[in-house]
């Protein structure tokens, strides 16, 4: 980490921030007079006692004694270092985070030292690229080109090569003044207690920068030519480098795509580099460790779904059961996780290079949801004409159940097991939190006041309720009306007038819908059950759509057409957008605001 951050800056930060909005991102929330209230993500809770304060700007839980405000929350639940959080509220608000440390000599000495090892590693990276391109690098080349890697994709990944000899690259480096102390701080030379001896650590192999997410190498992965054992080996951790928290592939599926939305999980360097070369560049790789919380958490930050793909032999299996405990946790709604199996045998690499691109994005296409990939991992081996395997199977699927944090999920869960199981789900409700106290009767009728669905009548007669829709309204009512249009709506979002408020719930609800968990309007709206969102829906929801089914695609391109060409300054959309609804209502415009729309229009159409 950089220097000290100016306390001035947090204060201003929380007073830019809204802890509402934050803790409404990851916690369904009601309005309860002036506060929020909610269920509590700290602890196990059926009624809530979670409440979140837009005037005080803290949260707190008077089940568990949780509190804070918005630095505190994200902390907590995203489970981030204090810096981690204050960039991340920062980045919302598009504020560069200042670093002060001058008058430190502490925190420059840590910063100077970071930026020597990153530094190094830099300096280590394009040395093994440089190698690769050399005489010696001849076999690598080929060895790539065997592995049927074009050398763009090479370059994308920056792949290079440590020569064979024992002091090649400590030679480099020595010329260039680094010393060996830093060198092997930083994994790049071997010491040897006994002799004393340094050496490389990386002989002659292929070598993988490993980079952060701002693309700074920090670490390697180096895989032999031939048959040698080990076949891949590792930077160990150092400063800048925690296997556990690394994924490969992360900066690179950034790159090759600033708006991703899904990310497929895989298992190795070359499924990932493969997969890229097969058009397919949103793959990562866990670092020859199994997918942490702290990788999940990471990913989820980034995107709303994940998709794990695995051997399809018994080791796969397992492997993917551990991956279901990791995710449980981090599945709030809107969040997508899902499971692939390869045929045994095949690893991504191989199977995209048998089968195709086209192939392979069909079977991440076809990966088992999470729900799905639970009741057949618990009903597996098990004979569920039996009372007592549907028993061990129940519970099972219970205790998975009981991971997951409060939302729709848990609940289309719990409703499913019961279906499953032919038990009334009211008996597993009781059970779903582990060492919880199954509750008495007032807190079961919070939790079915909670679970209530609202109901999305049309009102009769068209344009009884409300005035006119603003242009955005009309955006949010298609879809609410017809989820499955949002297909038409172009990726990237970057047509949305961010600053405005209706946008950005039309952003979210295009997301929730794009993740695929929400394909009626009802569950959408359950979604949202208890916010003013909530309420917006609910309303866009009642109003009929007086727009013929056959004509409403063409009617929401139209809409969207028409955000993209004006794409405004905040001030001027919201005065465009109320001149043109008043032309809408049929109201005139005077000829000065007729005079005033056209300036606008042109104005900003360049
Ligand atoms: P695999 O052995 O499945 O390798 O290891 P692979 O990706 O199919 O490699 P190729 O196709 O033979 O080149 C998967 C991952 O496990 C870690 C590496 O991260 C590797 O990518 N691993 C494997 C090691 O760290 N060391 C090893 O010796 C082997
Ligand atoms: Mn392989």
């Amino acid at each position: 980490m950089a220097g000290q951050i100016p306390q001035r800056f947090i204060d201003d930060l929380l007073a830019r921030v809204d802890v509402v909005e934050v803790v409404g991102e990851r916690v369904t929330l009601k309005k309860a007079g002036r506060n929020h209230s909610g269920l509590c993500p700290f602890h196990q809770e059926k009624s809530p006692s979670f409440t979140v304060s837009a005037d005080k700007q803290f949260y707190h839980c008077f089940g568990c004694g949780a509190h804070g405000n918005a630095l505190r929350f994200l902390m907590e639940y995203d489970k981030l270092r204090f810096p981690e959080a204050v960039e991340q509220l920062a980045a919302r608000l598009g504020m560069e985070v200042p670093r002060e440390g001058a008058d430190d000599p502490r925190a420059q000495a840590h910063e100077r030292k970071r930026k020597e090892g990153v530094n190094l590693l830099e300096l280590a990276g394009s040395y093994y690229r440089e190698r690769l391109k050399m005489p010696e690098g001849e076999g690598a080349r080929r060895y790539l080109a065997a592995r049927g890697l074009s050398p763009e994709v090479q370059q994308a990944f920056a792949i290079g090569y440590a020569p064979a000899g024992w002091e090649a690259l400590k030679g480099h480096l020595a010329e260039r003044g680094i010393s060996e102390a830093v060198q092997i701080e930083y994994g790049l030379l071997v010491h040897r207690e006994e002799s004393g001896r340094t050496y490389d650590r990386f002989r002659d192999r292929v070598m993988f920068p490993i980079r952060d997410i701002r693309g700074r190498t920090i670490a390697f992965g180096g895989r032999v030519l031939g048959d040698a054992k080990p076949k891949y080996l590792n930077s160990p951790e150092t400063p800048v480098f925690h296997k556990g928290r690394e994924l490969y592939g992360l900066f690179e599926a950034r790159q090759a795509n600033s708006r991703l939305e899904r990310l497929v999980i895989v298992e190795g360097y070359m499924d990932v580099v493969a997969l890229a070369q097969f058009g397919i560049r949103n793959a990562v790789a866990t670092l020859g460790t199994s997918t942490s919380e702290e990788h999940l958490g990471r990913l989820f930050r980034m995107v709303g779904e994940v998709v794990f793909c695995f051997d399809g032999d018994q080791a796969g299996r397992q492997a993917a059961a551990r991956a279901l405990q990791a995710v449980l946790p981090q599945m709030i709604d809107g969040r997508q996780a899902r499971f692939m199996f390869l045929p045994e045998g095949e690893d991504p690499d191989s199977l995209v290079r048998r089968e195709g691109s086209g192939a392979f994005a069909d079977r991440i296409t076809c990966a088992s949801p999470l729900s799905e990939f639970l009741f057949d991992h618990a009903a597996e081996g098990r004979d569920l004409a039996t009372i007592e395997s549907r028993e061990r199977f129940a519970s099972q699927v219970l205790s998975a159940i009981g991971k997951l944090p409060e939302g729709v999920l848990k609940s289309l869960l719990l409703t499913e097991l019961s279906r499953r199981t032919g038990v009334a789900q009211s008996r597993f409700e009781a059970l779903v939190a582990p060492g919880d106290v199954p509750e008495a009767e007032p807190a079961r009728a919070a939790r079915s006041e909670r679970d209530t669905v609202p109901r999305t009548r049309p009102s009769r007669g068209g344009g009884s309720s409300g005035g006119a829709l603003s242009l955005m309204g009309r955006v949010l009512q298609l879809l609410v009306h017809e989820p499955r249009l949002v297909s038409r709506l172009p990726e990237g979002g970057d047509w949305y007038p961010m600053q405005d408020p209706e946008a950005q719930l039309c952003h979210e609800v295009e997301r929730l819908l794009r993740a695929g968990r929400y394909r009626s309007a009802q569950v959408l709206l359950a979604h949202f059950h208890g916010t003013p969102e909530g309420e917006r829906l609910t309303e866009l929801a009642r109003r009929e759509l007086l727009i013929p089914s056959e004509a409403r695609a063409a009617e929401l391109d139209g809409l969207v057409e028409h955000f993209r060409r004006y794409r405004l300054k905040p001030s001027h959309q919201e005065e465009v957008d109320a001149l043109l609804s008043k032309q809408q209502r049929g109201e005139r415009l005077s000829q000065e605001e007729r005079q005033h729309l056209m300036e606008l229009l042109t104005e900003l159409k360049g």
